[in-house]
């Protein structure tokens, strides 16, 4: 029988990709969002993918309530949910630094009320969008896993304060397993061009930044700064295909079900830095479509270069990044010709 899976923020741009992995697996995903951030539309999308239904509820891990009924309907059909996969959260640093008490309401909030709520129903085991942003400016690189958690921001510090409240809820029961997954920069799309990332209004990230200019929806890209100290002077990140970040999900649940109880950390990257030019140069090539830009003052905040040292993944998860940026280009390019406007242009069910 399939195994039952909560997972909540799978409509989001993460999540749905991973809720793909899910059910192409064999599980039995169960998806809890509340749309501030995304559509239904997505998982009609993702049943018309996958030739699977998608189970989902509409609703917000704050909700207690709610949260307790989706767990004990599971049990009634006899299909308990075996484990979480917490994707739903705030996301954008900028707005963190803005709108704080936002950020900790939701991020930190919503998954205590999550993790009282899986206590509740005896639910053990967590999987948590964590970020390479809990690290904070590198002392050395590649960030290991040990590197000291510095966060410069708030939306930083509710994932290190998350990862700190998992670490004594796994501490407090000697049955309890959670693992943090610290993402580094997920960009592109499934390869089918069903599924993407369409954000809301002006893009706060490179990537999709670029694929608007490609289409003609903003007439240039800025690039923040090409004086760091960088092979050309622009930033440098460790881009990976959503699609292996999906799979990680996966392997970490996987890895849950079958390693002592404990609180992990792993590094979700490729162990490989690209700069924003190499970045520009390889969506040209990949696509034929050129990206036009200007070279603006740097971004406060952003570090000059990191990349994640992906070993432990590998070694204990049994997960490795395994498409090129290339694909990463080809794939979000795809996506974004296909769906100029995102999610905007479905009829909303
Ligand atoms: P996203 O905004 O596309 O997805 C988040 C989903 O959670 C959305 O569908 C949103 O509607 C939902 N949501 C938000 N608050 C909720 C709440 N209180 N209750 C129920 N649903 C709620 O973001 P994403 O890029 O898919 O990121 C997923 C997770 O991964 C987030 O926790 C994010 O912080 C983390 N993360 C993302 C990145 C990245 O670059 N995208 C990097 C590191 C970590
Ligand atoms: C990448 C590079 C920019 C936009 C952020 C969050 C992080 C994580 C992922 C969730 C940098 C440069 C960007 C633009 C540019 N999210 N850039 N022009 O900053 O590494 O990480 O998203 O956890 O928490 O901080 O990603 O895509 O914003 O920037 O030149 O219009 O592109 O300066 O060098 P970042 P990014």
């Amino acid at each position: 029988m399939a195994t039952s899976i909560l997972i909540t923020g799978g409509a989001g741009y993460i999540g749905s990709h991973a809720l793909v992995e899910f059910l192409a697996a064999g599980y039995r995903p169960i998806v809890v969002d509340n749309f501030c951030n995304s559509s239904p539309d997505v998982l009609r999308r993702v049943e018309a993918l996958t030739g699977f239904p998608v189970v989902w509820h509409r609703g917000d891990v704050r909700d207690e309530g709610m949260l307790n009924a989706v767990f004990s309907q599971a049990r009634q059909e006899g299909m308990p949910i075996d484990c979480v996969v917490h994707f739903a959260g705030l996301k954008a640093v900028g707005e963190s630094v803005a709108q704080p008490l936002d950020y900790y309401d939701n991020n930190v909030h919503g998954s205590v009320v999550l993790l009282r709520a899986m206590d509740r129903a005896q639910v053990k085991r967590i999987v948590f969008s964590s970020s390479a942003t809990v690290y904070g400016e590198p002392l050395s690189l590649p960030y290991t896993e040990s590197h000291p958690l510095a966060p410069a921001n708030p939306y930083g510090r509710t994932k290190a304060m998350v990862e700190a409240v998992l670490a004594d809820w796994c501490a407090s029961d000697a049955a309890r397993t959670a693992v943090n997954l610290r993402y580094f920069n997920p960009i592109g799309a499934h390869p089918s061009g069903k599924i993407g990332e369409s954000p809301r209004g002006t893009p706060n990230n490179l990537f999709p930044y670029i694929t608007q200019v490609a289409v003609g929806k903003r007439a240039k890209l800025s690039v923040f700064g090409n004086d760091y100290p960088t092979s050309d002077g622009t930033g440098v990140r460790d881009y990976l295909h959503v699609s292996d970040l999906a799979m990680g999900h996966v392997k970490a649940v996987e890895y849950a079900s079958r390693v002592a109880p404990g609180c992990f950390a792993f590094n979700l990257g490729t162990g490989r830095g690209t700069s924003v030019l190499e970045l520009i140069r390889t969506f040209e090539t990949a696509t034929g479509r050129p990206v036009p830009y200007e070279i603006l003052a740097r971004r406060p905040g952003d570090v000059a270069q990191m990349w994640a040292d992906p070993t432990a993944a590998h070694e204990k998860l049994g997960w490795w990044a395994s498409r090129s940026i290339e694909d990463m280009c080809r794939d979000g390019w795809r996506w974004q010709s296909q769906n100029p406007d995102g999610y905007a242009e479905c009829p909303t069910i």
